[in-house]
């Protein structure tokens, strides 16, 4: 692999917002490691994004609550390309639970996989990321937050608290590193039309945002010039963060 060709690592990238942005960034020229935790999806996804002459798409499945997982994705995405241009954790769950019901089990659950995972991972993707921005003067995380991140929501406390966790981390991140050249982003969306979003389908259809909208605003941030800088994107639908009274 030679040293002018970018790459990533996507979480969450079987499906969903996740399969959305590696398709952005191989389209933006980057070798994409996908990471998820179904090797039938992961594989499918790969077969779809991988064109002769195109940028190389490779794949590893398994759990982001195992540290050794992280590690070894590590370790393998270094092994091939040496360093890393663009993080972008993305994989996260989400369980709709009425205060007075959560348990240790269920809390653990959303905190491993949604923050536990995030701030893991980039700390071991750190040298790599230095290594891109010492080479090219910049490297970027991105953190796929949320909506409920900004603003909690009834239903989801639990999943509220580890994405405004992930909005917090990456504050932090920017605060830490921006300096190295290493830029951090918060992704934050409404409800977007995934797997994750089914419950919502329930009372019949409902207008959503494309994963392709999300990655579309990550393309937008490996895009813009190294000078610049976009710590947090909000996406939204029309009616969302606006009280029913208001809508006209
Ligand atoms: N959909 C929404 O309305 C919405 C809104 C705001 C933010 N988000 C955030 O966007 C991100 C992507 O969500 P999505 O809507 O694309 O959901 P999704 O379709 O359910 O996809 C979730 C992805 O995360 C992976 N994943 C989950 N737990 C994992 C684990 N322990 N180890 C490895 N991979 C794991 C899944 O892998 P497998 O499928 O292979 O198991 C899948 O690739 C999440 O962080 C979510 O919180 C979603």
């Amino acid at each position: 692999m030679s040293s002018d060709v970018r790459s990533a690592v996507v979480t969450g990238a079987s499906g969903g917002i996740g399969r959305a942005i590696a398709r952005v960034l191989v389209d933006e020229g980057f070798a994409v490691t996908m990471v998820g935790r179904s090797a039938d999806k992961l594989r499918a996804v790969a077969d779809s994004l991988v064109e002769p002459g195109g940028p190389e798409v490779h794949w590893l499945s398994g759990s982001l609550s195992e540290e050794g997982f992280l590690d070894e994705i590590v370790e393998r995405h270094s092994a091939r390309f040496g360093s890393l241009d663009l993080l972008v954790n993305n994989a996260g769950i989400a369980e709709s639970r009425p205060v007075g019901e959560q348990t240790a089990d269920f809390v653990d659950e959303h905190l491993t996989t949604n923050i536990r995972a995030v701030i893991l991972l980039t700390d071991k993707c750190l040298p790599m990321l230095r290594s891109a921005a010492s080479r090219r003067g910049s490297a970027q995380v991105v953190n796929t937050a949320s909506n409920a991140g900004k603003r909690g929501e009834a239903g989801l406390a639990t999943y509220s608290a580890t994405k405004a966790a992930v909005v917090g981390y990456t504050e932090a991140l920017h605060d830490e590193l921006a300096g190295e050249g290493i830029k951090a982003t918060a992704i934050c969306p409404g409800l977007v039309d995934t797997p994750m979003a089914d419950p919502y389908r329930a009372g019949g259809a409902v207008e959503m945002i494309s994963p392709d909208d999300v990655a579309e605003a990550i393309r937008f941030t490996t895009r813009v010039s190294k000078a610049c800088v976009i710590p947090e994107i909000i996406l939204l639908r029309p009616t969302e963060w606006v009280a029913a009274s208001e809508i006209r």
